[in-house]
C-alpha cells in the first residue's frame, strides 16, 4: 500500500469501526462516516490527527456530495470501504423490514459505491472494497431481503469490475464476505454458531485489503461452509432447517 488514505462508510460501530482502528494503527489517514455523529466524534478522539468525520445517511440524495466533502477533508482517497448495512431476521416477512433493508443495502450501497467508482475513474486509480456477506451465497428463508441484498452486492461488484476493465480504469475490487460476527447487527438474543469477534474479523479484512484480494470469505470455517452450501441442490436446500 503506497498510498494511505481511506474512506470508510459505516464506521460508527462493528466491523467498520474496527477496520478503521486498525488502519489508523498502521498509519493511514481515514475519513469515517455514518449517521450517528456522537459515535463518529468518539472514534475521531482516538486519533484526531488521522481521522476526519462526516455524517452520511446512505439513503439520502446528498450522500454523494457529503462523501466528496469527506474525501476533501482527508486530502484524497486511495481506498474506499463500504461497510454500512442493516439486516434482521424476518420470518414474518414484515414489509417494512424488507424494504428498509433493500433501501440501505441496495439503493444506498449503489449510491456510495457508484460515487467512489466515479471518483476513481476521474483520478485514474483506486481500490473499492465492500463488506457483503456469506449470506449472499444462497437465499436464506429467515432473512430474505438481507440475503438477496448481499447477493446483489456481490453481483454489482462483478459488474463494476467488468465496467472498469471496459473503460480501462485501473480500479481494484475486494468483496469481503464474513460469516457471523458479534456486532449490533446480530444483537437479537438469538444463537449464532461460529461467532467471530469484530477485532479478529477486521484483522482478516485488513490483510485481504493489503493483498488486494478479489473475494475474501472470512474465516476458513466459513470458506468450507460456503463451499458445501454451493454443492447443495435446490430441492434439498429448501428443506434445510435453519433455527436459532
Ligand atoms: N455482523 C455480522 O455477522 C456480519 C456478517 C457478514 C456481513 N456483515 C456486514 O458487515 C457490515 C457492517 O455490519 P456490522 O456487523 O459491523 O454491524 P453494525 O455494527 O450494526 O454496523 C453497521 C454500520 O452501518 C451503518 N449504517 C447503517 N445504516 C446506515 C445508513 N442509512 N447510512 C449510513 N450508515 C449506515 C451504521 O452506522 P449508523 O447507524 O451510525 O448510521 C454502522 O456503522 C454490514 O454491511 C453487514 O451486512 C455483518
Amino acid at each position: 500500500m503506497n498510498h494511505k488514505r481511506a474512506i470508510i462508510v459505516g464506521a460508527t460501530s462493528g466491523i467498520g469501526k474496527e477496520v478503521a482502528r486498525q488502519l489508523v494503527a498502521e498509519g493511514w489517514h481515514i475519513g469515517i462516516a455514518g449517521r450517528r455523529e456522537a459515535l463518529l466524534k468518539e472514534l475521531q478522539a482516538e486519533a484526531p490527527s488521522q481521522i476526519s468525520i462526516q455524517c452520511i445517511d446512505v439513503q439520502e440524495d446528498e450522500a454523494e456530495a457529503r462523501l466528496y466533502q469527506l474525501i476533501e477533508q482527508v486530502g484524497g482517497m486511495d481506498l474506499f470501504l463500504q461497510s454500512s448495512g442493516i439486516g434482521r431476521q424476518n420470518r414474518d416477512l414484515n414489509a417494512d423490514i424488507e424494504i428498509r433493508t433493500l433501501e440501505t443495502n441496495g439503493t444506498g450501497f449503489v449510491r456510495m459505491v457508484g460515487a467512489a467508482f466515479r471518483y476513481f475513474r476521474k483520478q485514474g486509480y483506486g481500490h473499492i472494497a465492500v463488506i457483503s456477506s456469506i449470506a449472499g451465497t444462497k437465499g436464506l428463508g429467515s432473512a430474505p431481503a438481507y440475503s438477496a441484498s448481499k447477493r446483489f452486492q456481490n453481483i454489482y461488484i462483478d459488474a463494476l469490475e467488468q465496467l472498469a476493465y471496459m473503460q480501462k480504469i485501473p480500479v481494484r475490487f475486494t468483496d469481503i464476505r464474513p460469516g457471523f460476527v458479534k456486532t449490533d447487527i446480530l444483537n437479537d438474543n438469538k444463537h449464532y454458531p461460529m461467532l467471530m469477534d469484530a477485532q479478529t474479523t477486521a484483522r482478516h479484512i485488513v490483510c485481504a485489503l493489503k493483498r488486494k484480494k478479489r473475494v475474501a470469505i472470512i474465516d476458513w470455517r466459513y470458506r468450507l461452509l460456503v463451499w458445501g452450501w454451493r454443492l447443495i441442490p435446490r430441492w434439498i436446500w429448501k428443506r434445510l432447517p435453519v433455527r436459532n
